[in-house]
């Protein structure tokens, strides 16, 4: 799949990817990708983080199961994507349905851990807001590397599991678990609203 170094190429065509092929993923390449997202800004430069990666297929079948199991107990509470008239809603919602049940079809999980002196760790906006540039560097650098990857947020619900499994500390919180391999679907572009829905000169009725 397409490489490409062009920064508003990768942002443009860096769509959440929820199918990949079983080839594996170099470790050098992780790692730059890694080195990416470790270049991204913090408040008072903190860099209060740590990346877990996890290729393993042990690890990542039994952490598998814990989201399988999450997702299915809370399964009476979510919409029925094939109910949502919008066709894109429609298509976002069955791929995040059936990557929540197969998630070790990602050959590599990322999970970004906000790390902070106390413990348990701090939450809220604030501090949230000194490791998401991390995680988009390190979404843009695996874009760029010709990789797929997606957001997703299970890690609330197999908290525990994740903790015993990697030996996370209590001052360490996983803060969102991204899958990434060699994509089987197509990069981009991005469905988003017009610009002018979002920019307001000098003033928001502007
Ligand atoms: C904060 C956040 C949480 C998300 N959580 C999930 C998730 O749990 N599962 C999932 O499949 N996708 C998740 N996504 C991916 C979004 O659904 C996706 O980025 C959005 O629908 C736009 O699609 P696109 O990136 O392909 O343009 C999340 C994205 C963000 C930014």
């Amino acid at each position: 799949m397409s490489k490409t170094s062009d920064i508003y190429e990768v942002m443009q065509t860096q769509r959440a990817i929820r199918r990949w092929t079983d080839q594996p993923v170099d470790r050098d390449v992780i790692e730059r990708i890694i080195q990416a997202a470790c270049w991204a800004p913090s408040g008072s430069n903190s860099q209060p983080w740590g990346f877990l990666v996890v290729t393993d297929d042990g690890i990542r079948e039994r952490l598998a199961e814990a989201i399988r199991n999450w997702f299915t107990a809370g399964l009476a509470d979510r919409p029925d994507p094939s109910q949502l008239p919008d066709p894109t809603q429609r298509r976002m919602l069955t791929g995040a349905f059936n990557l929540f049940d197969n998630f070790a079809a990602a050959p590599v999980w990322i999970i970004p851990c906000l790390v902070r002196p106390e413990s348990p760790a701090a939450d809220g906006l604030i501090a949230g807001s000194s490791i998401y540039p991390s995680i988009q560097n390190l979404m843009l650098a695996a874009r760029a590397e010709g990789l797929g990857t997606v957001l997703t947020t299970p890690q609330e619900g197999i908290m525990d599991d994740l903790r015993a499994e990697l030996s996370i500390p209590d001052n360490a919180r996983p803060v969102a678990i991204i899958p990434m391999g060699h994509p089987d679907a197509n990069f981009g572009p991005v469905t988003r609203k017009p610009l002018e829905t979002f920019l307001h000169w000098n003033g928001w009725s502007g």
